[in-house]
């Protein structure tokens, strides 16, 4: 390869890597302002059969919330939500929305609905 073919080359890689950064930077400062991207519905799913199965789902339908499906939680997002963050579901474990998995609801519920996760700690 002649010396101006190698010239070329590095320059081509360094343009590239130059817009691969901007591109990475973009996407960094998007995720800074807008809210932080549900975690999938499988994980949350399986929590919420956990914790809340035996009163709201196959059937269950206790104070007429369903959990079965991802358009029902999606559809009382907000009434969930509110449930969860005032200790008031799970039923009689207030202490269930300060553990990783209803932080985890919390989160989805939260963007989902569109709001920002500032603060889920509830301290
Ligand atoms: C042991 C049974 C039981 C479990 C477990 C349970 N719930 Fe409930 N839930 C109830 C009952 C009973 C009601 C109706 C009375 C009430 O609202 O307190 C209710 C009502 C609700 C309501 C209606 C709004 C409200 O606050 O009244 C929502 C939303 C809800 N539950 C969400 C959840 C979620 C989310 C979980 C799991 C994280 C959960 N529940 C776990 C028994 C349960």
């Amino acid at each position: 390869m002649d010396i101006r073919a190698l010239a070329r080359k590095i320059q081509f890689s360094s343009a590239s890597a130059t817009w691969a950064t901007s591109v990475f930077a973009c996407l960094l400062n998007a995720s800074t302002v807008t809210a932080e991207p549900a975690p999938p519905y499988e994980q949350v799913h399986r929590i919420l059969t956990a914790a809340c199965g035996k009163c709201h789902m196959n059937g269950h339908h206790r104070g007429g919330i369903q959990l079965n499906t991802e358009l029902q939680v999606e559809r009382d997002a907000e009434v969930i939500l509110t449930s969860i963050e005032t200790s008031d579901m799970p039923y009689m474990d207030p202490t269930w929305n300060q553990t990783a998995q209803g932080k985890l609801v919390i989160r989805y519920l939260k963007a989902k609905l569109g709001q920002t996760d500032d603060d889920n700690s509830l301290e």
